[in-house]
């Protein structure tokens, strides 16, 4: 069986360490994209030159170009700016919506067949204008979130029960950002619901920490945000996908009906396998989380309708 290819777009915090997980787990050999010269090819050298002591055989590469990304398997977008002083949200919007359409556009001209892990900020509309843009069917794009948002909830409950993070299974819904929905109807530690171990108070809490989850990082960090569980995610999904695992995963997602909501990206629980979206799974949630998640779709379509107006996407 030949090698999977697995590009990653934008070598940056998330993107070098998304590579670099990569390798380490040997899932197929890398290419780094970005525009910056030079910076993907040394990052992806010094990458590769880790093997012989970490003791892994994964080719990497950087490209400021795509032509290497030829036939790739599957491909992981985290090419983005940052918001930058004066600039407002719709200012954000769309620069990385225009990043998003020119990266999407040079991945479908050498690689069409690729599946797309879409990491860049707003995630929930990015994943809408790559949708857009590729003209893929909707199982080919997945959003990375609902995997990092959950991966945050699980640990603050671990910490708060003083037991190990790998017992703790829960389920983050919704867009990425305040309106999130951590549920705390189905966590659980080793087939305990947390709803027997804590407080309804001290739930809240840790529902609301998670919900400020990537602002923590970024106070604490002052420059640049969180990257190190971000690229774990990022690449807990490309293993599912490129192994066929078939996990189940909180994913961002178009849903066309399910859960009410229409033609909206929202993380909801998903298989992801060999055709990336295997099935979206409906949960029968509490009413007060059905209404939050209605209220974090609606934030996603403002802002899907707005990127689609400036980019003209009809
Ligand atoms: P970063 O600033 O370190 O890296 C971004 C990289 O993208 C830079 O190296 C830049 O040169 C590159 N880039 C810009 N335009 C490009 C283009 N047209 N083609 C190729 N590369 C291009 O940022 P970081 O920390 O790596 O974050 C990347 C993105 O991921 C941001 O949008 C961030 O908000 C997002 N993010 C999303 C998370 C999620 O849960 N979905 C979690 C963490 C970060
Ligand atoms: C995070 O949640 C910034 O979206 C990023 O850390």
């Amino acid at each position: 069986m030949s090698r999977k290819k697995i590009g990653v777009i934008g070598g940056g915090f998330v993107g070098s360490t998304t590579a670099q997980r990569i390798a380490e787990k040997e899932l197929g050999d890398v290419v780094l994209v970005d525009i910056v010269e030079g910076m993907p090819q040394g990052k992806a050298l010094d990458i590769f030159e880790a093997g012989p002591v970490y003791g892994y055989d994964s080719v990497v590469t950087g490209a400021n170009d795509y032509a290497p990304l030829a036939g790739a398997d599957c491909v992981v977008i985290t090419a983005g700016m940052p918001r930058k002083p004066g600039m407002d949200r719709s200012d954000l919007l769309k620069v990385n919506g225009e990043i998003m359409r020119s990266v999407v556009s040079g991945i479908m001209e050498v690689a069409p067949e690729a599946f797309l892990v879409v990491v860049s900020n707003p995630l929930d509309v990015m994943c809408f204008v790559a949708h857009e843009i590729s003209g893929l069917p909707r199982n080919k794009v997945i959003g990375m979130a609902g995997v990092l948002d959950t991966a945050r909830y699980r640990s603050f409950i671990g910490e708060a029960l003083d037991v190990s993070v790998k017992d703790v299974q829960a389920m983050v819904l919704g867009g990425h950002g305040d309106s999130m929905v951590p549920l705390a109807s189905t966590a659980s530690v080793s087939g305990i619901p947390i709803t027997q171990l804590l407080s309804k108070e001290e739930i809240d809490k840790l529902i609301d920490r998670t919900r400020h989850g990537g602002a923590e990082i970024v106070n604490l960090l002052k420059t640049g945000s969180a990257y190190y569980a971000p690229s774990a995610s990022a690449v807990a999904m490309v293993e599912s996908i490129v192994r066929d695992q078939r996990r189940i995963l909180p994913c961002c997602t178009r849903l066309d009906g399910e859960y009410g909501i229409d033609a909206t990206w929202v993380g909801v629980p998903v298989v992801l396998g060999a055709n990336g979206v295997e099935r979206i799974i409906e949960l029968e949630l509490d009413p007060s989380d059905a209404e939050a998640l209605k209220t974090s779709a609606s934030a996603v379509k403002s802002g899907q309708d707005e990127v689609a107006g400036m980019l003209s996407i009809t």
